[in-house]
Parts: C-alpha cells; structure tokens; sequence
C-alpha cells in the first residue's frame, strides 16, 4: 500500500469525513479556524461529544450542506457530474466569466511540466489540464505517431476491461509507453460522462497521441506504485469522500522525486470580498445552472461544496501528513481558488 500509510501527524485522518450539519450559506462566515481536526472549514463543537453519536455517525459525511452516508455521497456526486457533462465547459465558462481558463493556464505555467513528463490527471474530467499540459510540453496536435495512444484514444474501441470492483481500466498498459517526446498525460476520472466528453474532445482538437483515459476512483486508484513523475487534480479532490486517502493514493503512484498539484477552491479571508462572493455563488450561480443546464441542484450543491472544502492552510497540513515535503500553495483571486504543491522525496 502506500508508502505514506503510517505517518504520524496532527492532521492525520484515517478518513477525512467532515460530519457538520449546517443549514443555509450564513453559516460558512463561522468557520475560519485552520485547526480545525476534521479538516473541514465548518465547526462541529457539542455536537460530537456524545460518543455513541459520533459511534453511530461514522459513515456519514456531507454532499454540500446536507448531512449523507458515504455511499450516498459517492453516488449524488456522479449523479451531479453525468448531468452536468455536456453542459460542463460552457456552465464553467458562464460562472467564472472565463477566469477558470485564466487559473489553469496559471496551474499550468507553475507546474512548468518539462517534455517527456507522465502525468497522472486525477479527476481529469474533460481533460482541460491534460490539453493544457500537452500544448505545454509541446506535444504535436494531430500527430499519429504513437501505436499505444492511437489504441487509448478510441473511446468505444473493446479495449477495455472492468475489475472485480466494476473499475473500468481502457487500455490498461498504454499509461505505462510514454509517446514519441517521452510526455504522456493519464486522465482518471470516476465518472464515464466526463470522460465521454473529453475523449470527443480530444477527438476533435485532433489528438491521438499522448493521452490515454482511465476511468477509476482517486481514492483507489488502478494504477501501480511510483508510476508518474507528476500528479494533477483541478477541482476534483473537493467532490471525494476521503480527502486524505486521495492525497495517500497521489503519494503511492508517483516516483520518488514525483510532484503533486492540486488546483482546488479554497477560502476567501477578506470579509468584504467574502461576503460579496458568497452573494454571488449563492444568489447567481444556481440560477445560471437552471437557465444554462437546466439543473438547479447541481450547481447548489457546487457551491456548497465549495464551503466544505478545508482551507488553505488545513489542506496543506494534510498533503504533509501524506509524507509530501516542500508543501506551498499561492491564492488567486484573494483565495477564491489556491493551487497547492508538494514533492514525493
Ligand atoms: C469539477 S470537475 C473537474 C474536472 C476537471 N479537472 C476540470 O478542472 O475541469 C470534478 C471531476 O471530479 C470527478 N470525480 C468526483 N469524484 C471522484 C473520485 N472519487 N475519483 C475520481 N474522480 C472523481 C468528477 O467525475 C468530475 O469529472
């Protein structure tokens, strides 16, 4: 299992499952404290010293607000990810006004990925960062180069396979052969819809090397122990049940000398520019969600699980729990987004 497993830290959690039960945004502007053990930006005080309540609350985590089994969160999550696929890249271009766009490029250009890096893009979705890194690193459009990432490019080809646990793994080995300038970009994602959408557009941006697709959880994933030189995850890990087993298992697949990245929302801490924020996810990007995409509740949940999400600093302290060193994150847009780094040494 992972290297990792066994480090002792204050931060260290078995399983890092935020139990807060909470009804409407107002209260996210109580939380602040980067103490707090759960890892989660809301405070659970009394509610928890009753120990057979915490007995019988174990598996229970939360899906935005609500409070849900972990099974079912696992489930709402990929229930909110297939009915958002097709609508996804033009819900994020409408909610951000194009600055996610801005943000990745930033991701990209701190990452500064060198040619012949294998990168692993956990919760890759429709590949915005792998597109990104390939332009980055300079792999050719078009190029047809590669017979193992001809195979991982056809999205409903035979090759792939599923695992006792209904894990599916396209092209199981085409991750491990690096493409003609040695760089190789592996999009895991849980979600089939996502993927289906970024394999098209991988399709139509006419790339058929340099990228395979695997579908698989990032809190267990099929590939094996120190694999890629580089770990990405934009705006996934906050959608995972266990936190720190995500971070654990980025721990395990990358080689020692490997790089974490983590490109996630995080917490604004000027009140004023909090507060005008929380109006406007709140107040606005539902709405956009029932006119864009015709789904309220999706985009509901987004921006709540956005306020579930650690902060800055408690994340960091969690990806040195996982045996990360050099860990460091910088803000953009005061906070409403961080990218966090770390290295496998
Ligand atoms: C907000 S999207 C981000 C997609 C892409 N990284 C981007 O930046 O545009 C979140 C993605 O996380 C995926 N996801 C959620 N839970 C996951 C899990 N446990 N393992 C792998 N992927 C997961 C969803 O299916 C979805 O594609």
């Amino acid at each position: 299992m992972a290297a990792s497993f066994g480090k002792q830290s204050l931060f260290r959690l078995s399983r890092f499952s935020c139990r807060c039960k909470t009804s409407g945004f107002l209260n996210t502007k109580l939380f602040a404290s980067p103490l707090v053990t759960s890892g989660c930006r809301h405070s659970s005080s009394s509610a928890h010293t009753n120990s057979n309540k915490q007995e019988s609350e174990k598996h229970e985590t939360h899906f935005g607000f609500q409070s849900v089994s972990e099974e079912e969160k696992e489930n709402k999550v990929y229930e909110v990810f297939e009915n958002v696929a097709t609508k996804y890249d033009l819900m994020n271009d409408a909610m951000s006004a194009g600055v996610h766009r801005l943000w990745k490029d930033m991701f990209l250009e701190r990452f500064s990925p060198t040619p012949g890096t294998k990168l692993l893009d956990v919760a890759g979705g429709t590949g915005d960062i792998a597109f990104r890194f390939l332009k980055y690193v300079g792999t050719p459009v078009g190029s047809t180069f590669s017979s193992s990432a001809s195979v991982a490019q056809s999205s409903s080809d035979d090759s792939s396979s599923s695992d006792s646990e209904g894990t599916q793994v396209e092209n199981k080995d085409s991750f491990s052969e690096p493409d003609i300038n040695g760089s190789h970009v592996t999009v895991c994602d849980i979600n089939q819809a996502m993927l289906d959408v970024g394999k098209a557009k991988a399709k139509s941006m006419g790339y058929s090397s340099g990228i395979s697709w695997v579908k698989g959880n990032a809190e267990v994933l099929p590939l094996p122990d120190n694999t890629f030189d580089a770990y990405t995850i934009a705006f996934g890990i906050r959608n995972c049940t266990h936190v720190q087993k995500v971070i654990d298992e980025a721990y395990r697949v990358l080689k020692p000398g490997g790089r974490f990245m983590c490109l996630e929302f995080s917490e604004v801490k000027n009140p004023l520019l909090r507060s005008v924020y929380d109006s406007y996810s709140f107040q606005v990007i539902p709405v956009m969600g029932q006119v864009i995409a015709g789904d309220w509740k999706s985009y509901q949940y987004l921006v709540e699980s956005i306020r579930q999400f650690p902060n800055q600093e408690t994340f960091a302290a969690m990806i040195k729990s996982a045996g990360f060193r050099f860990v460091n994150y910088k803000n953009l847009t005061f906070g409403v987004a961080a990218i966090h780094s770390g290295f496998k040494i």
